[in-house]
């Protein structure tokens, strides 16, 4: 088939290059000249394990092609992908002016008989209102179907994901768009859930925040298991043992992150605002989130006698998760802002965040970046770690603890075990235990 993507971020950029390798023919298009042109050399606008690789073999052999121009990409194509992005508005709604300028491009370019699908993560109704764009700015002729298609990927895992997804699910009124969207996914060994277009919306905001939710409810544990003496790894084994719940996102941090949960759970929480629907338990899961990096902070603080002036603190870890350089919404943000308010100086080290986090900091947050991570250590008062990197895992400690001040870690992801560290001669503190 012939495919369109609008939009190279995550979603648009990782689907198009894996359904290029599948054999398809796949259009890429974007609005940024310069990220095209990196496109058409292979370079990918952000770090995505593998993906860079995938891009260049399928732009080799012609099956990948980016493009500034809607009028290349769309005629040809069987099924459009709407993949742009959707930010939270001040209000906490998503922002859907970049998906309605998509509709009214691929409008004046709609040829044959095409299906639209958005894999943009879009509230209830709006699928509806991309029809209406299409319907007025087409040619009088053409035939199309619309179809709600969400992405469920992870960064930093995302073309696994895509490769082999626990589910599809395609929701349209047409039975036509269906077949299309089930034929495309037939070589991705997967359930392909029939629906329509609302319960498709919903299913993707319904995900996101229940998995946000399972972070939360294991934060809110993990707060009161550093007061009662429990160990919050082994509570939610436990719990998670039970089938009916299930062992994955039960593990307590400092909070999630990225461009999907905080802006996904604040969507719902509008969506029931403007429905007049109780959305209490939505609104928990977002609060808790923002308790989660502050609980973090303020063990540290306690631990200085609150006064933090003149510390100098590592931080191992900026980005929101590992194997991303994503920045969004980074629990490391409010962080080291908290830090620096307080006075303390900041020495981070990510392994591939660092030109991101210096952006979304800005000049009012300067921090001091290191090229490893033991040098980050040197001369410093504290190690926090704030994102679970493997090169963390096993890291020379011995080698930390020369370096630092003082031995003292908080580990604000627990990758490392409390006997171990402490027989090594450090002051650790994990989180919930
Ligand atoms: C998420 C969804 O998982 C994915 O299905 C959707 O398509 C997009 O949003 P992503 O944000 O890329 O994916 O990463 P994910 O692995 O879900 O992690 C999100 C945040 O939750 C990270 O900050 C991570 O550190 C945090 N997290 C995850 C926890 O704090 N505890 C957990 O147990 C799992």
């Amino acid at each position: 088939m012939t495919i369109t993507f609008i939009g190279h971020g995550y979603v648009g950029l990782v689907t198009a290059a894996v359904f290029a390798d599948l054999g398809n023919t796949v259009y890429c298009v974007g609005r940024n000249p310069e990220k095209i042109n990196n496109l058409k050399k292979g370079l990918t606008p952000f770090f995505e394990p593998g993906l860079e690789e995938l891009v260049k073999k399928n732009l080799e052999q012609k099956r990948l092609i980016f493009t500034l121009d809607y009028q290349e990409a769309i005629p040809e194509a069987d099924v459009v992908f709407i993949c742009v992005g959707t930010p939270s508005l001040p209000s906490g709604e998503a922002d859907l002016s970049a998906v309605f300028k998509a509709s009214e491009e691929i409008a004046k370019n709609l040829k044959g008989y095409t299906v639209v699908a958005c894999k943009s993560t879009v509230p209830v109704g709006t699928n509806r209102r991309v029809a209406k764009i299409l319907e007025k700015g087409k040619k009088k002729d053409v035939k199309f179907d619309i179809a709600s298609c969400p992405e469920f990927l992870k960064e930093g895992t995302a073309l696994h994901d895509t490769q082999n997804p626990d589910r599809i699910v395609a929701g349209a009124d047409s039975v036509k768009a269906l077949d299309v969207l089930e034929e495309l996914h037939k070589p991705i060994n997967s359930i392909f859930l029939r629906t329509t277009i609302e319960t498709a919306e919903m299913i993707k905001y319904g995900a996101n925040t229940l998995l946000a939710a399972k972070i939360s409810f294991a934060n809110s544990m993990s707060f009161l298991c550093d007061i009662v003496g429990a160990d919050i790894e082994q509570v939610m084994e436990g719990i998670g043992l039970d089938n009916r719940i299930g062992k994955q996102f039960l593990a307590a941090g400092v909070g999630y992150g990225g461009s999907c949960f905080p802006k996904d759970v604040k969507a719902l929480v509008a969506m029931t605002k403007r429905y007049k629907t109780p959305g209490m338990l939505f609104e928990a899961v977002e609060e808790v989130n923002q308790i989660a990096h502050e609980h973090f902070f303020q063990k540290v603080k306690k631990y200085f006698h609150n006064d933090l002036k003149g510390k100098k603190i590592t931080l191992w870890g900026l980005a929101f998760k590992p194997d991303t350089d994503d920045m969004r919404d980074a629990p490391s943000l409010p962080i080291i802002k908290s830090l620096l308010n307080e006075g303390a100086k900041v020495v981070a080290y990510d392994p591939k965040a660092v030109e991101n986090a210096k952006k979304s900091l800005g000049e009012k947050y300067a921090i001091e970046y290191t090229p490893d991570a033991y040098s980050a250590c040197a001369g410093t008062d504290a190690l926090l770690i704030v994102t679970e990197w493997n090169e963390f895992k096993q890291a020379d400690l011995e080698k930390v603890k020369k370096q630092l001040k003082k031995p003292v870690i908080f580990d604000g992801r627990n990758i490392y075990e409390a006997k171990k560290v402490k027989e090594l001669g450090f002051e650790y503190y994990g989180t919930g235990k």
